[in-house]
């Protein structure tokens, strides 16, 4: 086997001894290259590509060849990462022959080492045939973004005791099914808490709070590329979005007033061939 990949067993093993999971979206080679050489060790590839990337309102539109197709470039750009690859909507709900399929479309075309699906206890059956043939599935329980319209929006799950009760049976059911790690999506603190110290795979929060075992952002956010808004769970650690505008704007002075480009970025003939150029032209 190629290269020195960390597996699904090595995240496993972080929880054991109590190592806090950082997991960042990446979905082209440039940023994978950033990311992996900082030593993210999971990237995911996921289906917010379609709202940060292509500027979709929703999830909803990603298909599964977008998701290979950038599962292929971040597999180029990283070296060291697990690569996680988001399952589009409808290409695992419908059947488990399906899932089967496409997870295995993603983990042989997209160079991914794990899928991950959205669903609680419902879904266990089809992860427990996944893990079965040898295709490890990270789960992905609370707001879950393909299931939008029905929770009428990105609301906080399990407000509700009941609700929160069922998300932790939802997260064993999950563990039990044999996936290797949970993402927890905007769920109140205790709760991921409480599921965090309940199942012995590691729960990755998003909008979870401080308790879970890792912490899973988009790429766009974090570094302040996409300002269509910020949500609460994000922390900006960069504002490339302004920075970039504004060098745009200096381009835009130094090509209209003539400064770009100059000397450095130029390459001429030399005097005797300028010469003898000049002449052929004139003869
Ligand atoms: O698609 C994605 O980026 C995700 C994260 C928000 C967890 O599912």
């Amino acid at each position: 086997m190629k290269g020195q990949r960390l597996s699904t067993t090595d995240i496993v093993a972080m929880k054991r001894r109590g190592e806090r999971i950082a997991m960042l979206t990446a979905y082209d080679y440039t940023s994978a290259q950033m990311i992996d050489a900082a030593g993210v060790p999971v990237i995911l590839i996921g289906d917010t590509v379609g709202m940060v990337v292509q500027g979709q309102g929703t999830t909803l539109p990603v298909t599964l060849d977008q998701i290979i197709y950038h599962s292929q470039m971040v597999a180029r750009g990283s070296q060291r990462a697990l690569l996680v690859g988001d399952m589009p909507f409808m290409t695992y709900q419908v059947s488990v022959d399906d899932a089967l399929r496409n997870s295995a479309r993603l983990l042989t075309e997209g160079k991914v080492g794990a899928v991950k699906i959205e669903g609680g206890a419902t879904i266990a059956p089809t992860i427990e045939r996944l893990v079965s043939v040898g295709i490890p599935v990270c789960g992905h329980l609370g707001f879950t973004p393909q299931s939008v319209h029905a929770m009428g929006g990105p609301r906080i799950q399990g407000k509700e005791p009941s609700a929160a009760a069922s998300l932790v049976a939802d997260a064993k059911a999950l563990e039990a099914a044999g996936a290797f790690a949970i993402v927890l999506e905007l769920i109140p603190a205790s709760v991921a808490q409480e599921i965090s110290q309940r199942v012995s795979i590691p729960t990755i929060g998003i909008g979870a709070g401080p308790h879970c075992d890792g912490e899973v952002q988009v790429f766009h956010d974090l570094f302040g590329l996409y300002t269509d808004f910020k949500p609460k769970h994000t922390r900006r650690y960069l504002n490339v979005a302004q920075d970039i505008s504004a060098a745009a704007r200096q381009f835009v002075r130094d090509v209209s007033e003539g400064t770009f480009p100059g000397a450095e970025q130029t390459t001429d003939l030399g005097a005797e061939a300028k010469e003898h150029f000049r002449a052929l032209l004139t003869a």
